[in-house]
C-alpha cells in the first residue's frame, strides 16, 4: 500500500510507441489537494503520461500508484480518477445539458437534482446550457468536458491542456473552479505547453523533455533555481550604465549598441544576486535606474533552459 498523502506515485515509468521512448523512467511525487501543473515542449510525453494516470494506457515498465493503490486495480465505488487528454469526449448532436446527463448515465452515476445546472454555472455554460454541442468552439468543449469530470466528484482530476482555446472569461471559470476543487482537497494535474497558464493556477510544476522529468517542485523553488536571465535596464544614462555593467563581476554584456550609441535600454545576463549588485552599483555612480524587468520572465527561462530551448533574441 502506498503513500496516502501521495496523490501520484512513479517509479521508473516507462512507455515506448514502436521506437519512439515516449516515457523513460519517470519518478513522481504528486501530492494530494495541490493544483499540479506538468509542463514540456510538444512531444515531452505529458499526454502520455496523463493518459496512464487515467488508467487508458498501461506503462511498458516501472510503478505507479495513483490515490495510493497501483493503477489498474479497481477500486471499489464510483470512479476516483477523471479527466480527459486530447479533448473531451462529448456527443455533438446533443445540447450541453444532455451530454452531462448522458456521460453520467454512462459512468454509473445518477446526479441528484440540479447538480447539472451547478456543474454548469461552475464552468460558465449556463447559458448555452441547451444548445447542441455541434456549435461549440474548443474553449467551450474543454469547459463542458471540466463540467463532465466534476459531475462525477473525482478525487484526481486530471486535464490535458485545458486552457487551449480558452478565451480569458473561459479561463477564468476553469480557473476559479479548479481552485475551489483544490479547496476541498481534490488534487489536480494539468499539462500545458506555456508556463505563464500554468503560473497563474498551480503550486506545484514538473517539467518533462524528451520523456525525461527535468524539474518537480514548488514554482517558487523553480524560480529561486532559475539560471542567469537577461535584464533589460532603462537608466538615465546609457553610456554610463553599459560602463559600469562592463565592470560588475558576473555581468555579460548581451545587448549594448543602442546603450553605446547614448540611447535605448542595455540588456545584460546575470543571476538575480547579481543584478541587485548591479543596480546599486549604478545607483552609487549616480546613474538613475528608471526599469529593470527581466525579458523573459523567469519562471519561463528556467522552462526554455531546463527543455533545452533557447531564449528568444538569443544566437
Ligand atoms: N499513440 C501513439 N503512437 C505513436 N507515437 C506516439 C503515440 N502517442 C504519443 N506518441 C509519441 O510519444 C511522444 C510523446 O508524445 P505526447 O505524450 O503526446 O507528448 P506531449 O503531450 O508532451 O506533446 C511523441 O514523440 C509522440 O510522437
Ligand atoms: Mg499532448
Amino acid at each position: 500500500m502506498g503513500d496516502a498523502q501521495l496523490a501520484v506515485r512513479a517509479r521508473g515509468l516507462t512507455k515506448c510507441f514502436g521506437d519512439v521512448v515516449a516515457l523513460d523512467g519517470v519518478g513522481l511525487d504528486l501530492a494530494s489537494g495541490r493544483i499540479h501543473g506538468l509542463a514540456g515542449p510538444n512531444g515531452a510525453g505529458k499526454t502520455t503520461l496523463l493518459g496512464l494516470l487515467l488508467g487508458l494506457a498501461v506503462a511498458d515498465g516501472g510503478e505507479l500508484e495513483v490515490l495510493g493503490r497501483p493503477v489498474g486495480r479497481a477500486l471499489a465505488g464510483p470512479r476516483q480518477v477523471a479527466g480527459f487528454v486530447d479533448g473531451p469526449g462529448l456527443y455533438p448532436s446533443l445540447t450541453a445539458r444532455k451530454n452531462l446527463a448522458a456521460l453520467a448515465a454512462l459512468h454509473g452515476r445518477d446526479p441528484r437534482a440540479g447538480r447539472i445546472d451547478e456543474v454548469l454555472a461552475e464552468v460558465g455554460l449556463t447559458d448555452v446550457a441547451d444548445d447542441r454541442v455541434r456549435g461549440f468552439s474548443l474553449g467551450m468543449r474543454q469547459r463542458l468536458g471540466l463540467a463532465v469530470a466534476l459531475l462525477t466528484e473525482p478525487r484526481l482530476l486530471v486535464l490535458d491542456e485545458p486552457s487551449n482555446g480558452l478565451d480569458p472569461a473561459g479561463k477564468q471559470h476553469v480557473h476559479g473552479a479548479l481552485r475551489r476543487l483544490a479547496e476541498d482537497g481534490v488534487t489536480v494535474v494539468l499539462s500545458s505547453h506555456r508556463m505563464d497558464d500554468l503560473e497563474a493556477l498551480c503550486s506545484d510544476v514538473t517539467i518533462l523533455a524528451a520523456g525525461r522529468v527535468r524539474f518537480s517542485g514548488p514554482l517558487e523553488k523553480l524560480a529561486a533555481d532559475s539560471p542567469e536571465v537577461d535584464y533589460r535596464l532603462l537608466t538615465s544614462d546609457p553610456q554610463a550604465a553599459l560602463t559600469v555593467a562592463a565592470e560588475v563581476a558576473g555581468v555579460r554584456i548581451v545587448t549594448g549598441a543602442a546603450a553605446r550609441r547614448g540611447a535605448g535600454a542595455l540588456v545584460v545576463r546575470a543571476s538575480a544576486p547579481t543584478v541587485e549588485q548591479l543596480v546599486g552599483t549604478l545607483v552609487h555612480a549616480g546613474v538613475g535606474v528608471r526599469e529593470v524587468a527581466p525579458v523573459v520572465p523567469p519562471l519561463e527561462a528556467a522552462f526554455l533552459a531546463l527543455t533545452d530551448q533557447q531564449q528568444e533574441g538569443e544566437r
